[in-house]
């Protein structure tokens, strides 16, 4: 017999026919003439009532379904008596596929995420994080669907570089040499010539100087993929190893790039309300008792456009009032996460895209405004998460991109390729960074990024 899966048997009116499921223990509990069995199949946060009438089923048989055990049932599906669900199996034949020990960690209910995290290979088998993987899922399709019905190209970006597009310096090291076999040059660096690559290569941080290339020959095009920071930052919001979305389009000013921003995540955001619902409700419930209102509000207002200038200006009206920040206000500085979250959280109450930032505080290759001071840098700031999105208008001129390149000695054996775009048919262009997993914890309420990511990466974590 076929197996159905549980997210159809439970669609299904077809009572009185016969199905088969397949799926873990959830819960079982019971009198002495009836077991009634909870099964999970990952398809839905639902579970499927198994009803087992006890004189049916050999006693041992019924002793090793416990939580966790692995089960393959065949019953009649019937109209269920229980409030809350609205069909059941009626089982006629459990088959045990496997069996689960007492140590199965993910036994009781209410463990901490902090238990889970220790316990990662097993926490995907919870509901919480059953429903952050298919909305994470969820989020993926609707980044695709997005991209290719706006005429975007999905392109491809390496994973390897050997340039450092955020200039953060933060960039793991690829090598296939054994450290003990590295040698030093004269300046004391190391000399890679006869390693895999024979130069110094690293993961990359960003796909975007690539991406770049991309735009500057097809128009539009979207990067989706795994990127890496070696930042020592142990906090809810960064991760080692995360994904991201990088557009970046032809011809587009900084206005284009706040317009696409804007209508990207209010779509993503009406998508999973759309397509995520008995996720969403849950972890509503569960996690975040104003999640569904956050998003509902999200997709329902415009973001609030702003420049660094003016943000700095209410951050100090706000230190002058008495407001007490951990870290002191003042233009130059680059915003820290209590920062940008005031300005979400407490002064406006919306969205904010904060635009022409203190070009020292930005990437080189940011288009400079004309007060020689600023450039045309956007960061989108959420409620609950400070920066989703960064992004910018590039510069498109060579002489001034030349200038800052030299300024920040940048070398120029990593860049030429980039800088031949500005050298042949330049034009202006702009795009931004999208942060998957600051979007998943954005949609699921989480509070810890580590907990929407299926094998988090951060500083001394990298199990599996
Ligand atoms: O602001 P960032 O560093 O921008 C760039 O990398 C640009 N090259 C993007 C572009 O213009 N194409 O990173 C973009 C976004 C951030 O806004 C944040 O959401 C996310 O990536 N991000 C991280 N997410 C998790 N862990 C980390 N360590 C992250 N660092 C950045
Ligand atoms: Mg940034």
């Amino acid at each position: 017999m076929k197996r159905i899966k549980i997210i159809d048997v439970l669609k299904s009116q077809d009572f009185g026919q016969s199905v088969n499921v397949k799926g873990w223990v959830r819960t079982k509990r019971g009198s002495k003439a009836v077991n009634f069995i909870a099964l999970n199949d990952g398809s839905t946060i639902k579970n499927v009532q198994i009803v087992a009438d006890v004189e049916k089923f050999d006693a041992e048989l019924l002793k090793q379904i416990t939580t966790g055990a692995c089960l393959s049932v065949v019953g009649t599906l019937v109209q269920s008596q229980g409030a809350g669900q609205t069909s059941e199996i009626q089982a006629t034949e459990i088959q045990v596929l496997g069996l689960c020990d007492a140590e199965y960690p993910m036994q009781k209910k209410g463990q901490t995420f902090e238990y889970m995290r220790q316990h990662a290979h097993m926490r995907l088998r919870t509901n919480t994080f059953g429903a952050v993987m298919r909305i994470r899922h969820n989020m993926a399709i609707a980044i695709h669907k997005f991209f290719h019905d706006h005429g975007f190209f999905y392109f491809h970006t390496p994973i390897i570089t050997a340039s450092d597009c955020e200039g953060a310096g933060e960039m793991f090291q690829v090598t296939t040499k054994n450290l003990y076999d590295l040698k030093m040059d004269e300046e004391g660096k190391i000399d890679y010539s006869d390693d895999f690559f024979g130069k110094m290569t690293s993961l990359t941080v960003s796909g975007q100087l690539e991406g770049e290339l991309g735009a500057t020959a097809l128009g539009a095009i979207y990067t989706f993929g795994p990127t890496f920071r070696a930042e020592n930052s142990n906090t809810p919001r960064h991760l080692a190893e995360f994904w991201m979305i990088e557009p970046e389009v032809a011809f587009n000013d900084i206005n284009d790039n706040m317009d696409l921003a804007e209508e990207f995540i209010k779509y993503c955001v009406q998508w999973a309300l759309d397509n995520c619902q008995d996720d969403l409700e849950f972890l509503n419930k569960m996690i975040d008792k104003t999640l569904l209102e956050r998003l509902h509000f999200v997709v329902e207002h415009d973001f609030v456009r702003l420049k660094y200038t003016e943000g700095i200006r209410i951050l100090e009206e706000a230190v002058e009032k008495g407001h007490k920040f951990e870290f002191p206000v003042s233009w130059g500085m680059d915003l820290a996460s209590e920062h940008e979250r005031y300005l979400v959280e407490q002064h406006f109450k919306k969205p904010v895209i904060l635009t022409d930032y203190p070009k020292e505080i930005k990437a080189f290759y940011m288009k400079q405004n004309d007060d020689g001071k600023t450039v045309r840098a956007m960061d989108v700031l959420f409620p609950q998460i400070g920066e989703i999105i960064g992004g910018s208008e590039r510069e498109d001129s060579y002489e001034k991109l030349m200038a800052r390149v030299e300024e920040l000695d940048i070398p120029m054996k990593d860049m030429w390729w980039y800088l031949d775009t500005r050298r042949f048919g330049t034009c202006p262009h702009s795009g931004f960074g999208l942060g998957f997993e600051r979007l998943i914890l954005f949609v699921t309420g989480m509070q810890n990024i580590r907990d929407v990511i299926p094998f988090p990466r951060t500083p001394k974590t990298a199990e599996f």
